[in-house]
């Protein structure tokens, strides 16, 4: 037995050393050892409750399971490749343990099943905590928002500047996007919520076992209805890096964004030294490196969810080995979006903003037009189409005089419009501007506030 592959007797010869190399994924799915062991214990005591397995080999076997956990914990244990996965190296050291009742231990499952089981123990578990993650990230930026509800900045789109907001209200602009990303994970974890120990190979099996209860003591909500289905599907991978992949792109958008307002061009933000580096010819630069990291990191995410989609497509039912790449997908996929956030919450923790720039930028670009044209709605009783084109021949006259629109005079604006009076100079004031949009979910710093009271409860 010592040193066989678990099917050697149908065998003549050895395993290619090449397919061996190749073929195991030890290296990868050691890292599911703690789930593999957890399910089989849970499995043999199922079996020893319906009398498949007597006692005192079930007890062995849990107890050899449980020394292995230990080994395996304090590093002291020796995965080898020839055994090929992390389920078989487990299994081979339990008969080194235990002796001939470990071979009792595979009685009514698979590899197919139990493969399948370890990973969506795993995928859960990474989600739960990657969420974790997002919280304090979520909690970071609301930290930050806290202190600029009044700070004002040019908002952009098409990177031109559009309408005054706070800063405040644009970090927390990607609370919003995090918190989706977290149900996302959320949505997953109920997805999968099904066990599918028990399938066996892939049709089920004859012995009478109890899949309610293997599931419910695996936490999972309840045996899978389909065995066929149950080893074929890896839906819940996918989902899985879907979820990173989107999250991670949030993450890139505002890490570009940072580099953006980083710039000498911008000047908005600045970061404290420790998320800085340095250039090795140029003595003055001091780069936001981080920010470009969790920019260009996305790519990956993107690349592991678009080769787990292209494994699975045509793969006829059921089970095939072209599954088994599915783990080491899925752990890069935690591992990059892991530390993406890590840093993300760093860097946020050190965005300084240089409020006076802002606020200067905040004045260029004719941000307060819309503004005037809403006056004239709501004042001069005009169409909003109309006050549009009266506000646009406003930004004409000030552009051409080369003049924001707070430094043009009322006779100026008179020629826009007669009937205006001193009341419309406020409408170019930045503030009053931003604090105008009360409407729902809007800049103004009553309403930003309101929603920070609100996320401090949600993020609890
Ligand atoms: N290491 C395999 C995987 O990850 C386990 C399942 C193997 N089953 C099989 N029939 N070869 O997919």
């Amino acid at each position: 037995m010592k040193n066989k592959t678990v099917w050697s007797n149908r065998f003549k010869g050895e395993t290619s050393i090449s397919l061996q190399k190749i073929g195991s994924s030890i290296n990868v799915d050691k890292r599911l050892y703690e789930q593999d062991i957890a399910a089989s214990i849970i499995h043999a005591k199922m079996l020893m409750k319906q009398k498949i397995i007597n006692s005192s080999i079930g007890n062995k076997i849990i107890n050899g399971l449980k020394k292995i956990k230990i080994q395996i914990d304090k590093d002291n244990f020796n995965f080898q490749e020839k055994y090929e996965d992390i389920h078989l190296n487990i299994e081979k050291k339990l008969f080194e343990i235990i002796g001939p009742a470990a071979g009792y231990l595979h009685t009514a499952r698979s590899r197919n099943d139990q493969v399948v089981t370890d990973f969506k123990l795993w995928v859960k578990q990474a989600s739960k905590s990657l969420n974790k993650k997002i919280i304090l990230l979520m909690k970071s930026l609301i930290k930050k928002a806290e202190k600029n509800t009044g700070t004002i900045m040019p908002g952009l789109t098409h990177l031109k500047n559009a309408q005054p907001v706070s800063f405040a209200h644009y970090l927390l602009s990607y609370y919003e996007m995090f918190k989706r990303d977290k149900q996302r994970f959320e949505n997953n974890i109920d997805l999968l919520n099904e066990c599918p120990l028990g399938s066996a190979a892939l049709s089920g099996t004859s012995y009478k076992i109890d899949r309610k209860y293997t599931a419910t003591k695996l936490g999972f909500k309840k045996p899978t209805d389909n065995s066929i289905d149950s080893v074929s599907d890896r839906d819940f991978a996918i989902d899985f890096l879907y979820a990173s992949a989107l999250s991670a792109m949030h993450l890139s958008r505002l890490a570009e964004d940072f580099v953006i307002y980083n710039s000498d061009a911008f000047n908005f933000i600045s970061f404290e030294d420790n998320m800085l580096t340095g250039s090795s010819i140029m003595p003055q630069k001091k780069n936001p490196d981080p920010a470009e990291i969790i920019r260009g990191r996305v790519g990956l995410n993107y690349g592991y969810l678009n080769s787990m989609l292209t494994i699975m497509k045509g793969l006829p039912m059921s089970y095939f080995k072209d599954l088994q790449d599915d783990k080491e997908l899925v752990f890069n996929g935690f591992d990059t979006l892991n530390d993406s956030l890590t840093l993300g919450i760093e860097l946020i923790n050190s965005v300084k903003p240089n409020k006076s720039q802002m606020l200067v930028m905040a004045n260029q670009g004719f941000t307060t037009a819309t503004d005037f044209a809403d006056y004239l709605v709501k004042e001069k009783n005009l169409s909003f189409r109309e006050s549009h084109s009266l506000s646009a021949k406003l930004v004409g006259l000030a552009e051409k005089k080369g003049v924001t629109l707070n430094e043009l005079s009322l006779q100026e604006l008179k020629k826009i419009n007669k009937n205006l009076d001193r009341d419309v100079l406020k409408i170019f004031d930045l503030k009053n501007s931003m604090n105008s949009k009360k409407s729902y979910g809007g800049t103004a710093e009553a309403n930003v506030k309101m929603m920070i009271k609100k996320y401090k409860k949600e993020t609890k």
